[in-house]
């Protein structure tokens, strides 16, 4: 009987024999080739053919220009890609599959919330439903690969990009990575159907300077082992086919031509055994804009050397490898060894035995019914004076604000495919549904608010950015509510009406110093195709608010950096937490603290949380595993008059170790359904991996002391217990 495990090392090597076998009967320019991919915009398909032809590609990127975040593309037409793909299996000498690349990065036809969005649901079971349903429509159009999930850490929302990713803690990072590439490439990659996804951006894009895109990173070895790697370390974990590097440098060299990180780091530290692609140009970069290389033809070279084991869309390996060989500068073995490496890929993926797709249907409505649901999940009430939330459904209220009345904006950034008739504006959806309402438009405000008489009771505000301004080069100096939407919010406070915003910013944005002009908010972010739905069934209790901050939503755009895992200050200063002690503080023209802390979230009910239990505070290392953690237990209490989901969160905090450790780690999370009144105890566990961290060298180390043990509704709870793991 072949255990699992001696199965994979079976499969494995049996992969690696064909994978060998194969490469033997590559000339240098199939194997040169392989390490290459094109972007294929033609209009006629015998020139894709004669591209086929001539460069012999190992994948090709469906799509138009460095820059596909926020185009609308053409459709993929699946019998053109089999076509394409005829070519280089039946024709071409090697018989070499393609594979078909392309941004899948939060949905396709129906596009589901942004991954910053998605990750507020702090549902990751969730999370993979949707990128399995997102899988069965990409691989419909015959997409073979993916360029996702984008895991960069990142609690900089001045970054366009922090949209594209799950935000600012590490440990979300990681249950994202986790879903994402199991959603994509499901149970068994080689069955017809998955997709190959691809961990991105490898490493620390998300700590560009300034928020700027593209730009410096300095980043520690201790913050880069903690913080950086976890998602990473969860992707390989789950067995991520790819990695995508980044076009940033990381203490001045590339990530593209950086061995340590490609090779030293990702493939023996973490044992990941797939291939690296570059980014968008991301090799050619590193002669032309980084200083890094005298010319294409260097950087080609020490991008192969670091680790990068296909080019993507820069030509760089095809125009330089030739010559590189020939001369003797670039031994052939570190070229097998990046054909090897995409060979086992597309081995492991099948696609020898499938390599046309076969067009399989998929159940709509039900991908849009989990659109809406993961959007209202991923909803964060913030505040609700006067429970003013959620809205009869006879009110008459005044529905105001530059996205009342968008689609296309809220659907967010990366939505290439988008099937724009799936997707409606809030003013549409709140008419058709909530037949007894009275929604009076405010179009010209200063008039209307003056004369009083309208008879509406309350003021829905949409406000919100335009996706155009989010996602790759899109960074903004300045996170704050706009100008023009700030003037109505004001003019609305001065008739007195009650205002319940809505705001779908898909980044953190600024609004401390304005908060007090709300009476209920909800976050929404860039809720995807059904956005609209979801706010409004949201805002009349069809559905509850269920997201929770992966973000901290700082008081002033002027604190950044201000996230909650920050390292203690040298005095009792660190205001993030509150007044240590009220002598010190961190700023003297602005309150220490953000507006409103990570995990942080309202709902339409209220919870009770009891003292945590813990059999055992006090073990021994030695006795510290798997089957024996530490156990905690907590009794939570729906108090309010309607059923609700509480999120429960455990942080971690090490009062003394060898390195100064995080004020707070998130280290668990729990999801409770509760009616009013109904109560449960919920356990968690906390074991090594919790307790322990990673060196700068990348040892995981576990030491003796005292933690405290927090469990609450964000990450400010005071709700705590002290635990001793003992030496002996
Ligand atoms: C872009 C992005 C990357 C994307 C790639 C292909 O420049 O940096 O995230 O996957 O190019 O479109």
């Amino acid at each position: 009987m072949i255990k699992k495990g001696e199965q994979e090392d079976i499969m494995n090597n049996n992969i690696e024999q064909k994978a060998r076998e194969i490469l033997k009967g590559m000339t240098l320019n199939d194997k040169i080739g392989q390490v290459t991919q094109i972007p294929l915009v033609v209009s006629k398909i015998e020139d894709a053919f004669k591209a086929i032809r001539k460069y012999r590609p190992g994948s090709i990127i469906l799509a138009g220009s460095a820059f596909a975040g926020n185009e609308k593309q053409q459709a993929l037409y699946v019998e053109k890609l089999n076509a394409i793909q005829k070519v280089a299996v039946e024709e071409l000498p090697a018989g070499i599959p393609l594979l078909f690349g392309r941004d899948i990065i939060h949905g396709h036809r129906v596009v589901f919330p942004n991954p910053l969005t998605l990750t507020a649901s702090f549902d990751f079971d969730l999370i993979e439903q949707c990128y399995q349903m997102i899988r069965e429509e990409a691989y419909h159009d015959g997409v073979t690969w993916t360029f996702s999930p984008m895991i960069d850490y990142c609690h900089e929302p001045r970054w366009g990009r922090m949209v594209e990713g799950p935000g600012e803690d590490p440990y979300l990072g990681g249950l994202y990575a986790r879903a994402a590439v199991r959603g994509f490439q499901s149970d068994n990659l080689s069955e017809q159907g998955a997709i190959a996804a691809c961990a991105k951006h490898y490493i620390g894009y998300g700590a560009s300077e300034g928020g700027r895109d593209y730009t410096h990173t300095e980043i520690s070895d201790y913050q880069l082992q903690n913080n950086f790697l976890a998602a990473f370390r969860e992707a390989v974990k789950s067995g991520v086919a790819t990695v995508m590097a980044s076009f940033n440098d990381v203490n001045g060299i590339p990530v593209s031509g950086n061995k340590p990180l490609l090779t030293d780091i990702l493939r023996d530290q973490l044992s990941f055994d797939g291939f690296v692609v570059s980014d968008w140009d991301g090799i050619m970069q590193m002669a032309k804009f980084q200083g890094f290389c005298a010319d294409k033809r260097e950087a080609a070279q020490k991008a192969l050397e670091a680790g990068i084991d296909m080019d993507m869309a820069c030509m760089s390996y095809y125009d330089h490898i030739h010559d590189l060989i020939q001369s003797g500068n670039l031994d052939i073995s570190v070229l097998d060894t990046a054909v090897l490496r995409i060979l086992s890929v597309k081995l492991r993926m099948g696609l020898w035995e499938h390599p046309y797709v076969l067009q399989k249907d998929y159940d709509l409505d039900s991908h849009l019914k989990y659109a809406e649901k993961a959007a209202a999940e991923s909803i964060v009430l913030l505040k609700n004076n006067n429970q003013i939330l959620p809205l009869k459904k006879n009110s008459v209220l005044y529905l105001c604000g530059p996205y009342a009345d968008c689609s296309e904006e809220l659907v967010g950034s990366w939505s290439l495919d988008c099937d724009y008739s799936l997707v409606h504006t809030v003013s549409d959806v709140m008419k058709s549904k909530i037949r007894s309402l009275t929604v009076m438009p405010l179009k010209d405000s200063r008039t209307t608010l003056r004369n009083r008489k309208s008879g509406a009771e309350v003021a829905v505000v949409i406000l919100g950015e335009n996706r155009a301004v989010t996602g790759e080069a899109n960074s903004l100096a300045d996170i704050s509510i706009p100008p023009e939407q700030l003037c109505l919010l004001r003019e609305l406070k001065k008739s007195g009406i009650p205002i319940i915003g809505v705001m779908c910013f898909a980044r953190p944005i600024a609004f401390g110093e304005y908060d007090y002009l709300f009476d209920a908010i909800l976050y929404a972010g860039h809720g995807g195709s059904r956005a609209a739905e979801a706010i409004v069934s949201v805002l009349f209790g069809y559905s509850e608010p269920g997201g929770r901050l992966p973000f901290t939503l700082p008081y002033s755009g002027n604190q950044i950096p201000i996230y909650y895992n920050c390292l203690p200050g040298s005095r009792p200063v660190n205001g993030y937490y509150g007044e240590i002690d009220p002598w010190f503080c961190n700023y003297a023209d602005c309150p220490d603290g953000p507006n409103y802390p990570f995990g942080y979230g309202l709902s339409y009910t209220s919870f009770s949380l009891s003292e945590i239990t813990c059999e055992t505070v006090n073990k021994s290392m030695a006795n510290l595993s798997e089957e024996d953690n530490y156990m905690f237990e907590i009794i939570v209490k729906n108090t309010g008059t309607s059923a609700g989901t509480a999120v429960l969160q455990l942080y971690v905090h090490d009062l003394a170790a060898s390195r100064i450790r995080p004020m707070r780690s998130l280290r668990s999370i729990r999801r409770v359904f509760l009616s009013a009144g109904d109560s449960c105890t919920v356990t968690f566990s906390v074991g090594k991996e919790d307790l322990g961290f990673y060196l700068e060298n990348g040892t995981f180390t576990l030491e003796p002391g005292e933690f405290d043990v927090y469990i609450g509704e964000n990450c400010l709870t005071d709700n705590k217990i002290r635990i001793t793991l003992q030496k002996e």
